[in-house]
């Protein structure tokens, strides 16, 4: 019996530990209960769950909830599909709009926080080979849409393992995010780099340009978080949110996580100077 016919196991946002710098970010442990965490765990490490997934950046497996992925988790583990979809439901959007939507007055959003509207539709898998045309005539219904209809937010959702060779680069994430959030399932036992670097920029760009990813020498690092079960780190996907992941170079076992995203439908979150945000 899985866990949705028996019980819904309810997600905990209360332990969490604010930090300000450099931009606003929480971490959370014990998000999940104990035993529903044994049993996502179980469903990965039996190997069924990540059999089809691709393989990215090195050395990360991943399963993105999109309408083929939302599938393929439907039929193989219930246990994970109820969870992901706990993930992107309005409750928890509300959650975490309000976990932010405070501390977030340096900063100047595209969108007001109280309008948003959240959307639980499954993404469908996104096709960038369709006729040039199309896709021109698709920029355009976004762009307009954009101006004429309130602001709607998605949640964007992989489930990830992380294995030897898995490196990101400094970078924030992209710019139609506004709050990003990487749950880590396991601590990865003998695991050499795949921690969550937290950077600031030496310097504010007299410009007002965030470079997607600036030079190591142009950054400081600030704080390194260590995966660890049962932990999730929070923080609002800012043009300054610069973060990386050393790679991993020994990894007896793999770092399971979860990466999601609240994301803003059809522009981009932030106002923001420049071409590359
Ligand atoms: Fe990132």
């Amino acid at each position: 019996m899985t866990f949705e016919e028996k019980s819904k196991p309810s997600i905990c946002l209360s332990k969490g530990r604010y930090f300000d710098f450099p931009y606003p970010h929480y971490v959370f442990e014990d998000f999940l209960p104990s035993d529903f965490l044994d049993a996502l765990c179980d469903d990965i490490t039996s190997g069924r769950l990540l059999d089809g997934a691709e393989t990215v950046m090195g050395g990360r497996r991943r399963i993105i909830f999109d309408s083929i992925g939302s599938e393929y988790l439907k039929k193989n583990s219930t246990d994970w599909f109820y969870f992901i979809n706990l993930v992107r439901s309005r409750t928890f959007v509300h959650n975490l709009l309000d976990l932010f939507s405070c501390a977030s007055d340096f900063y100047k959003p595209n969108f007001s926080w109280s309008e948003l509207k959240i959307d639980e539709k499954i993404p469908k898998v996104k096709n960038a080979n369709g006729a040039r045309w199309v896709r021109i005539l698709n920029r355009v219904r976004n762009h307009v849409e954009a101006i004429i209809m309130p602001p709607v937010v998605t949640v964007e959702v992989d489930i990830s393992l992380a294995g030897k060779g898995y490196r990101r680069e400094i970078h924030h994430d992209s710019n139609s995010r506004i709050i990003a959030g990487v749950f880590y399932l396991n601590s990865p036992q003998g695991m050499v780099g795949g921690t969550f670097d937290i950077h600031s920029l030496a310097r504010r760009p007299a410009s007002g340009l965030f470079d997607p990813q600036p030079k190591t020498t142009d950054c400081i690092f600030v704080k390194s978080i260590k995966p660890a079960r049962n932990t999730l780190v929070l923080f609002l996907s800012t043009p300054d949110s610069y973060h990386s992941v050393p790679e991993i170079l020994e990894a007896p076992e793999e770092r399971i996580f979860v990466y999601f995203a609240v994301t803003l439908q059809k522009k981009n979150a932030w106002k923001h100077q420049g071409k590359n945000w």
